[in-house]
Order: C-alpha cells, then sequence, then structure tokens
C-alpha cells in the first residue's frame, strides 16, 4: 500500500490551519447542536471538506467516512476521519482539541494521524512502524503501578442516557489511582497513553472516527487496545487503552 505519510503530514497540517483560522475567530462562526450535548461548528465542515477532496483526490482507491458528511460507496478501503474532536472544547475557545485521519484497508488500520494545532503536535503511525510525535519516536509510560498511575476518560455514554453512563466506573478506579483526568478529545486521549503522558484512557459510546488513528497509534508506542473485558482489538463502543503494565490491575474494575 503506497502513501506518502510526509505528504499526508502536509495535508492535515494545512487542514490544521484552517481549523485555527476558524479558532482564532470563534465569536464569527456557527455552532449548532445535532443532537443532545452534541454540536458540530462551521469549522468542523471545511476541514472535513478540505480533507475529503484533498484525499480523495490523491488516492481515488479509498473510500471516505468523516463524521460530518458520512460515507461514499466504497467502504472495504477507507480514510476515516473526524475533522475536529473535541468540538464543545474547540467552541469553548480551549486548546485540546484534534484532527483525527485513519486509513483502514480492508478491515486493518494501516495509517493513522492525530494533530493538534493549538499545541502544534502531530501523532502518526504506521502499522508495524512504530509510533511518533512531531518526528520523536513515542512509547507507553513504565508504570506498573496501578495506584501511582494517571488514568483518563470520557463520558459519550451520557449522549444516550445509557444507565451504564461510566459515573460509577469513573468512582471505582478514580479511588485506586494517583489522577483522573476528563481532557474532551478521544483522540488525542488515546495518543497521551502512546506518549507516555498517561496510563490507561477508556471510554464507551464513540465512533470508529473517534479513535480509530489514536488506536493505531497507541498500539504502535506498545499500547494495549482491548474491549473492557481485555479481548484485543478497536471496539469504538467499548474502548481501553493502557500501556500493558497496568491492564491486569484494571481490568476487574472495569
Ligand atoms: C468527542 C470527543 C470527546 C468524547 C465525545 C466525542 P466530538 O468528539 O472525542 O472526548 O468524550 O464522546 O464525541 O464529538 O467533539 O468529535
Ligand atoms: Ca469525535
Ligand atoms: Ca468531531
Amino acid at each position: 500500500m503506497s502513501i506518502s505519510t510526509s505528504d499526508l503530514e502536509r495535508v492535515i497540517r494545512e487542514a490544521g490551519s484552517i481549523a485555527l483560522n476558524h479558532f482564532k475567530a470563534l465569536k464569527h462562526i456557527e455552532i449548532t447542536k445535532k443532537a443532545p450535548r452534541d454540536f458540530v461548528t462551521e469549522a468542523d465542515v471545511a476541514v472535513e471538506a478540505f480533507l475529503k477532496k484533498e484525499l480523495t483526490g490523491r488516492y481515488p482507491q479509498f473510500g471516505f467516512w468523516g463524521e460530518e458528511s458520512g460515507k461514499t460507496e466504497n467502504q472495504s478501503s477507507r480514510w476515516v476521519v473526524d475533522p475536529i474532536d473535541g468540538t464543545h472544547s474547540f467552541s469553548k475557545g480551549q486548546y485540546f482539541w484534534s484532527l483525527s485521519v485513519a486509513l483502514e484497508i480492508e478491515g486493518e488500520m494501516e495509517f493513522g494521524a492525530v494533530y493538534a494545532p493549538a499545541f502544534d503536535d502531530y501523532y502518526w503511525a504506521q502499522k508495524g512502524q512504530g509510533a511518533y510525535k512531531n518526528g520523536e519516536r513515542i512509547h507507553v509510560s513504565s508504570e506498573t503501578n496501578l495506584a501511582d498511575a494517571m488514568v483518563s476518560t470520557g463520558f459519550a455514554c451520557l449522549r444516550s442516557y445509557l444507565t451504564d453512563n461510566n459515573l460509577a466506573r469513573f468512582c471505582r478506579i478514580a479511588q485506586v489511582t494517583a489522577g483522573q483526568r476528563r481532557l474532551g478529545s478521544a483522540a488525542l486521549d488515546l495518543c497521551l497513553v502512546a506518549d507516555a503522558q498517561v496510563d490507561a484512557f477508556w471510554e464507551q459510546e464513540l465512533n470508529l472516527y473517534d479513535v480509530a488513528a489514536g488506536a493505531l497509534i497507541a498500539k504502535e508506542a506498545g499500547a494495549t487496545v482491548t474491549d473492557f473485558k481485555g479481548n484485543p482489538g478497536i471496539f469504538p463502543k467499548q474502548i481501553l487503552v493502557t500501556n500493558g503494565k497496568v491492564l491486569d490491575q484494571i481490568l476487574p474494575l472495569m
């Protein structure tokens, strides 16, 4: 599969500058509620339109699935894109949001990139070739004790008014860990595990476009990527990503 990772970085960084231009003019951009507790801005739409044009133009053999524009015909091999992950944070002028671009070929994640324009941090990975942040190789943390670990999560499930809404799980885990975070961009949360800034992340009720790129980056950095029972794989509705060393300690609490 021949893709140019350096050209993809240029495209994704350019998409990031489109997002940043809207971010700097927040007072003038339109923000709409697409569902309860779920927002979209004109920046999401503009970034996705740019990425769709550039990616399908360069690689017509691949389909496209974007959070805002949906799926094209070809879905066996496709770009899986979240143009702005962390839209609510973005709309409030907070910095923790990202662009997420993954290439899935016949069900396997082959390439993933997560770009955080406000920090100018570009995370990427190609299957079997390691994970990188701003050109430097990254690896998960060496933390072996859950009691000394920092964990992060999200509450997408609250949008669906589920009874298993992660609040009880969060309380169980918060009582036996050293630090807990809810940062607001699942794609970037996954990269923080890859970059040893967080030791474990979990969330329910996400979508593939939230996690496709970040899960590959985490896995290539040495993370475990499982469901809440420890079954290996990318399960957007129930994803648990750890540094591997605390997995056995956290599983009984999930
Ligand atoms: C959201 C972020 C957030 C997660 C939400 C997602 P969006 O993505 O990833 O961290 O908790 O469930 O929907 O909606 O801003 O693209
Ligand atoms: Ca998202
Ligand atoms: Ca989004």
